[in-house]
């Protein structure tokens, strides 16, 4: 059983592309014609125009892609079934942090594309994040965040060609950790916790305690007194980021 097995039963719901950050993937993607999308989970940011194999290890996470979506086989990142250069672009969205084996992945995906577009998170940035800081200090100690791979891990493995910013809209589509960052109501909401794979590893009592402290500001003022010019931002750099190599 995978980690998502055990606590991607909710994903769906929780979480779906953005499509700004679609855009931007997509673009990333180029001419590519084939596309293998690695640590696919439901299918999120899957180009429709293209030829695409999806590859997700957890059953979970397989169960919960629509009818419409991508093949896909059950696999992981460190043992891609496929011949050399099977694919023009190989993507991983929102994936690499829960990798066993960084290296062996990114190899795999060297070897079965010549380009790789990959979207991570910078964690000094991530576990900067007021939620984190503030409310959640448990998040950064998880192993997926602790050594969750940012720039720098990935540069020595990959020609890596650019390295854009993206920015999370203020009306974020996606679900994702940071994705509710000038709309702290929702992180009281339990279905949100089941789409941050950060939130749903910790333990009920850690959630709750974040919860109560995240309310009672709210209800008090003091985290508007200190965040609330977010409120009017229409966009923000969290430390998301889009490797583009090969
Ligand atoms: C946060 S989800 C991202 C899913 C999708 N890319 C998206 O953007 O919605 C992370 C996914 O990586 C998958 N994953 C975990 N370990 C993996 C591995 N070693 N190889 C490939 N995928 C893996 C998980 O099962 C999960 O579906």
């Amino acid at each position: 059983m995978t980690r998502y097995d055990a606590i991607g039963r909710g994903y769906a719901q929780a979480r779906r592309a953005d499509p700004r950050i679609q855009r931007q993937i997509h673009a990333a993607l180029g001419d590519a014609r084939t596309v293998v999308n690695v640590g696919a989970g439901t299918g999120n940011y899957e180009p429709f125009d293209r030829a695409v194999i999806a590859v997700e290890p957890a059953a979970t996470m397989l169960g919960q892609r629509p009818p419409d979506a991508a093949p896909a086989v059950q696999a992981v990142a460190e043992h891609l079934p496929f011949l050399d250069r099977a694919f023009d672009a190989a993507l991983a969205v929102l994936t690499i942090h829960h990798w066993s084996e960084l290296d062996a992945g990114l190899a795999e995906l060297q070897r079965v594309a010549q380009r790789q577009v990959i979207l991570l998170f910078e964690p000094e940035l991530d576990h900067s994040f007021w939620l984190v800081a503030d409310y959640v200090p448990e998040w950064s100690a998880l192993p997926t965040e602790r050594t969750a791979p940012g720039v720098a891990a990935v540069a020595p493995r990959l020609n890596v060609r650019s390295v854009e910013v993206v920015p999370v809209p203020a009306d974020c589509q996606d679900g994702f950790g940071g994705a509710y960052w000038n709309r702290p109501e929702m992180y009281l909401e339990p279905e949100v916790h089941a789409g941050i794979s950060s939130l749903a590893q910790l333990p009920a009592e850690v959630l709750a305690r974040m919860a109560k402290g995240l309310r009672r500001d709210l209800e008090s003022g003091a985290w508007d007194a200190r965040y609330g010019a977010l409120r009017a931002q229409t966009q923000i750099d969290l430390g998301y980021r889009l490797v583009i190599a090969g």
